[in-house]
């Protein structure tokens, strides 16, 4: 039977806040706050081998579990299937904020399912936050995969927590971060890929849809990734001439995936490129830091540096 234990809410009157406070607090608070659809959980759960699940202890660690319908889509995916893969528990804690909104100080929440068996627990002082000594332990010591889609604004913080806990992954973020100085080397060193899919459409919490560009990321392989076959991988001189351009520094610059595999210097691709799946076609990023070129002068929208890895 399922078992879950709840503090009742207070009302705004006995919390001491008005609702303008409340309004002002959440405006503050508000960035974070695109919940991912429960369609794009599944459509990118769905491509990993359902063995990967199997006995595993799944994190989400910005994750609500709630009765009146604010389960994150992670969570319900995980609820759902929690036979069908053979999850051996799944582990959902939910940030409070520093400054709630409700005065009450930090009143994270660690929701646990093993078997049939659920709980959710108020661990005093809990702030719920990723990098809550509790949740770091819960990621050190007991998960084994940890599925989300993180506070944007903490993006940077999350992935280095995250990558150095050496725990497997399959999470959501800013679609950019592949040109993005402090996610690079990450990508540069194989500790991270794209996931399958990427996401543009989140929900706002009046459960409106609202447009920002996110991607999967994962550290699982992909086998036999559907998107390398949107790499146009050839020949310098086959590259149709408004797809290759030289900028003002001399450096080639190639667009719409138009690949060269007989050009030994570095060239710039878009983002779009690499999560395509590029650095698992031997070529590799050779500067931590996004390449902005400039055509006569103008300023061209932003890449990255990238060369054939000689054999
Ligand atoms: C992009 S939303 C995604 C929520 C949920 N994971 C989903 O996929 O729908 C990120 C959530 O993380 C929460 N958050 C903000 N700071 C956090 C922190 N330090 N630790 C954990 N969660 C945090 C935000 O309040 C927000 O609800």
């Amino acid at each position: 039977m399922a078992q879950i234990t709840k503090k009742t809410a207070l009302t705004l009157e006995e919390r001491g806040v008005s609702r303008k406070e409340l309004l002002q607090k959440a405006q503050k608070t508000n960035n974070d706050e695109f919940y991912t659809r429960y369609e794009d959980v599944e459509k990118e759960l769905s491509m990993y081998p359902k063995r990967i699940w199997k006995d595993k202890v799944v994190f989400c660690n910005c994750d609500a579990v709630d009765d009146d319908g604010r389960t994150s889509a992670f969570a319900l995916y995980f609820l759902r299937k929690f036979e069908e893969l053979g999850i051996k528990k799944l582990i959902c804690t939910h940030y409070a904020g520093q400054v709630d909104l409700f005065n009450q100080g930090p009143r994270g929440y660690v929701f646990t399912k093993t078997g049939y068996r659920e709980s959710k627990e108020f661990p005093q002082n809990y702030t719920g936050s990723f990098d809550d000594p509790l949740s770091l332990k819960i990621l050190h010591e007991e998960a084994d995969i940890v599925c989300t889609n993180p506070p944007f604004s903490r993006a940077r913080d999350y992935w280095r927590i995250l990558i150095e806990s050496r725990k497997k992954f399959i999470i959501i973020s800013n679609i950019t971060n592949v040109k993005n100085q402090p996610y690079m080397s990450y990508f540069e060193g194989g500790k991270v890929w794209a996931g399958y899919n990427e996401v543009d459409w989140f929900l706002n919490p009046k459960r409106e849809l609202t447009r920002a560009a996110g991607h999967w990321y994962t550290n699982f392989p992909i086998r036999n990734r559907p998107k390398h076959k949107l790499l146009k991988i050839m020949p310098l001189k086959n590259i149709p001439e408004k797809y290759k351009k030289y900028d003002d520094s001399k450096v080639l610059l190639v667009d719409n995936c138009h690949i060269p595999n007989d050009y030994k210097k570095p060239f710039a691709v878009s983002v779009r490129s690499i999560l395509n799946g590029l650095l698992e076609k031997g070529y590799k990023l050779i500067e931590h830091k996004e390449y902005v070129p400039y055509m006569n002068g103008k300023r061209c929208f932003g890449r990255v540096l990238v060369r054939k890895v000689s054999k």
